[in-house]
């Protein structure tokens, strides 16, 4: 806790500003939280928390039953009485991938007078290298200093992120602004860059982009070792020992998403584009997820594509795509069949009149979000060819209007599998290595599960009569 408490307001509750709003009640600070959304506010303010955030629920209970914590509809009395503002509001991928900054520009304008005399405003968004300077010209106060405070946040590990964060990033042009905002953090002993507020803007978008890099690396990576027989998991291994490269963030999978990795590695290429600075791996770094998706499903398709006068509703027991011989339980064709670089082979094949299961929706185990899921990705390519796709999420419990065009969500995974040709699994969700894979076993029409997460243990599947298929690994 903290020994000088501030008064502080936090304009946006999603999942930046109702974290940052109840992790700093619970630091003994004062928080007010605005929404503009009253139903939002309503359920707020019963404790009622609609993301999957660990501890943040009890934290909003805390905070207002300790009175260090209030929300409210109205923007401009918020910031009544605030020594420090922050901005946690949505900056999406706009027209031609840029950051809209709409959000942040509206309630700048709205909240420029109700200000209190020397306050200090911090953009806690994702938001473009000079949003800072945007924001103090737009606010008009020369009395106040506009400070960049990028979070790192994970969704799903929000709360302990911002509890024990790995750096504080404070950039400000006055030294007196940015010394009141890291005293806000004081009692989380973390290290604080100081810097001036393009690098900190800056900061922000390039962590997310070396995250992205890396996926981008490691999928790739599994590629390369698909073709030569290895084992993706021992490669990362044997890197992750060099601390000059480390273990994390090095799981392959069906390619990246999630609500801030795609826009943000997007807005950073618009603004080099804007500003004519070149940086060929950010484009890479973007074409290498969309393609490692396309070669991915295009291994299903050539594996699960009934073609010309083959029957869809393959035996049990027969495995698609198989070399001649081949026995239920033996890895098929991923390294044999079916073109594994997205070219040629059955690039055009069809998956009309083929059910599949997928196991996961959400963009990553741990959060009900689905924006920008690779999940979705893959089902959107899946449908195209004309696959019929029934989905089961733990995350997802009811039916989606949005979605329904694309796939029908089931209850249980049982459900899902039931006379599907296959099941592909596309989200790591721990429970799926407990299923009854045997029951699954019996229940798909050829038993064959691409694990695209390489969450599995193939021999336990091996053990049910399945034939597992990873991401860069064999068996
Ligand atoms: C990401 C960053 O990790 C946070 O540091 C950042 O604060 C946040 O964006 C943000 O800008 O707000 P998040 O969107 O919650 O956090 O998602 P990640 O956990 O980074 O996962 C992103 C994607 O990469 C997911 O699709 C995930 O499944 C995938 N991933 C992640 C892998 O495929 N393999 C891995 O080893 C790690």
């Amino acid at each position: 806790r903290i020994a000088t408490a501030s008064r502080v307001a936090v304009i946006g509750t999603g999942y930046v500003g109702l974290t940052t709003g109840a992790c700093l009640a619970s630091l003994g600070h004062h928080v007010v939280c605005a929404d503009a959304d009253p139903h939002k506010v309503d359920r707020l303010r019963r404790g009622e928390v609609d993301i999957l955030e660990p501890r943040l629920p009890e934290l909003v209970r805390d905070g207002q039953a300790s009175g260090h914590l209030e929300f409210t509809q109205d923007t401009k009395a918020s910031v009544a009485g605030a020594e420090v503002v922050f901005f946690c509001l949505p900056t999406p991928m706009g027209v031609g991938g840029a950051a809209d900054l709409a959000a942040v520009e509206a309630v700048s304008d709205e909240i420029r007078t109700a200000l209190p005399h020397g306050c200090v405003v911090v953009n806690k968004s994702t938001v473009p290298v000079g949003t800072a300077e945007r924001v103090a010209a737009l606010l008009g106060r020369p009395d106040i200093t506009v400070v960049s405070n990028p979070e790192f946040l994970r969704e799903g590990h929000a709360v302990h992120d911002f509890l024990h964060p790995d750096r504080i990033v404070i950039g400000a042009a006055e030294q007196e602004a940015a010394r009141r905002v890291a005293g806000l953090y004081a009692p989380l002993d973390a290290p604080v860059v100081l810097t001036d507020t393009a690098s900190a803007e800056i900061a922000k978008y390039a962590a997310n982009f070396f995250l992205a890099m890396k996926l981008s690396f490691v999928n790739n990576l599994a590629t390369l070792c698909e073709h030569f027989t290895a084992d993706v998991d021992d490669v990362v291994a044997a890197l992750g020992h060099d601390p000059r490269i480390g273990p994390a963030f090095l799981k392959p999978g069906p390619g990246w998403g999630g609500s801030c990795l795609p826009k943000d590695t997007h807005a950073l290429l618009t603004v080099c584009e804007e500003s004519g600075v070149e940086f060929p791996l950010l484009r890479a770094t973007i074409d290498t997820n969309v393609e490692h998706q396309s070669r991915l499903v295009e291994r299903v398709v050539a594996e699960c594509s009934p073609g010309p006068g083959t029957p869809h509703d393959a035996r049990p027991g027969t495995l698609p795509g198989a070399l001649p011989g081949a026995q239920p339980g033996a890895r098929p064709s991923a390294l044999s069949g079916g073109p594994s670089d997205g070219s040629g082979g059955s690039a055009h094949g069809s998956l009309h009149g083929v059910t599949l299961a997928l196991l996961g929706l959400t963009f990553k185990a741990g959060t009900s979000d689905l924006r920008d899921s690779p999940a979705l990705a893959i089902a959107r390519r899946l449908r195209e060819r004309g696959a019929e796709l029934r989905a089961y999420d733990p995350a997802l419990s009811e039916t989606r209007p949005d979605l329904s065009d694309l796939l029908t969500i089931v209850d249980t995974p049982e459900k899902a599998v039931e006379g599907a040709r296959a099941c592909v699994v596309l989200t790591e969700w721990p429970q799926f290595r407990d299923l009854d894979w045997e029951a699954v076993a019996g229940l798909l029409t050829a038993p064959v599960v691409y694990d695209f997460r390489n969450l599995l243990d193939p021999d336990r599947l091996a053990r049910a009569g399945l034939s597992w298929q990873g991401i860069g690994r064999s068996l």
